[in-house]
């Protein structure tokens, strides 16, 4: 743990689950009870600089702007550091910034540990394969394996109680007619952050009893419709499976409803375009925003739709910028 540089940098992406992750099978490690499946959104996510300093703490800024010691952001950051400090004494400045414009409602912090983890590995002159980066940003938080990739990217479960086979890898297919749309409906604070609602939903929610094996179905549905550039199959067993998930958050005690009226009317607006033959489907994570999954070819539609209601809606796409 010699830095080979005075500063190191790493980007990456943000990603959307397209089967979900929800619930941990291991606390301390962060392994899942289930293995997820991916698309990362490139232009949107993280960019942050790293630099040992001489110093007691830790220096951490979002955005350009300094972090208190005591910030939940800066103490989680600290504490995963930790796990790269050549003794109890060396600290870091970090600068993160995070290039998720207007629209996103994005979660960050799978970019942002994704990021940390390509800034240590480029301080250290690490040279470690993706993989292994991968593992490590899993430390981080759980969706953050899976942003080392851009396109699709799998997490797998793995067996092993050490977590060595618990890490995200590529599947090298491209959609390039693959659009998302992002719904923002509110970018604020969410009400329970994900590690404390996935324990909450794994110790009362009857209903997660179904949910591991139902998250391995949809994952290997999605791989294959992936593969065999089946959209419709991927869109329906997407939006399927991030419904079934909000139900177990929402039958767990005391509940947790991540939705807001405006989350209820996109998704209605959603499937009444699907009765017109507009075929666009959406997926949910933990909090009100949604992300919709449609074709190219049916963009001008779908935003002409989201406008005459007054719903804000911004386009990516994910295989060309
Ligand atoms: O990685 P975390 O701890 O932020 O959890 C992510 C949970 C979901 O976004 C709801 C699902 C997922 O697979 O990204």
């Amino acid at each position: 743990l010699t830095p080979q540089k005075a500063c190191g940098v790493g980007t990456a992406p943000v990603n959307i689950a397209l089967s979900k992750y929800w619930g941990k099978r291991d606390k301390a490690l962060n392994l899942p009870i289930n293995g997820s499946v991916s698309i990362s959104l490139p232009g949107l996510g993280t960019e942050t600089r790293l630099k040992p300093i001489n110093a007691e703490k830790d220096r951490i800024s979002l955005n350009g702007k300094p972090l208190a010691d005591n910030a939940v952001f800066a103490e989680r950051l600290s504490r995963f550091l930790d796990w790269f400090r050549d003794d109890r004494e060396s600290a870091f400045e970090v600068e993160t910034h995070n290039t998720v414009p207007t629209a996103a409602g994005l979660a960050s912090s799978a970019s942002g540990y994704a990021a940390l983890v390509l800034a240590l590995d480029d301080l250290f002159d690490w040279q470690l394969p993706k993989e292994t980066l991968s593992l490590l940003a899993r430390f981080g938080s759980g969706s953050a394996s899976r942003s080392l990739f851009n396109g699709f990217a799998i997490w797998h479960r793995g067996s092993r109680e050490d977590g060595l086979d618990s890490f995200a890898e590529p599947l090298q297919v491209e959609w390039p007619d693959l659009t998302i749309g992002l719904v923002k409906v509110n970018t604020g604070e969410k009400p329970v952050g994900s590690t404390a609602g996935m324990q909450q939903t794994v110790e009362t929610c009857d209903l997660y009893q179904s949910w591991p094996q139902q998250a391995e179905r949809d994952l290997q549905t999605i791989i294959n419709a992936i593969k065999s550039n089946d959209f419709s199959t991927m869109g329906k067993t997407a939006e399927h499976n991030a419904l079934s998930m909000h139900a177990t958050m929402i039958a767990t005690w005391p509940p947790i409803v991540y939705w807001q009226p405006e989350s209820l009317s996109a998704m209605q607006l959603v499937w009444s375009l699907r009765e017109q033959n507009i075929e666009v489907y959406f997926t949910m994570d933990a909090g009100p925003n949604l992300k919709l999954l449609l074709q190219e070819k049916d963009r001008a539609a779908v935003q002409k739709a989201f406008q005459e209601r007054g719903i804000g809606i911004e386009f990516l796409h994910p295989f060309s910028g």
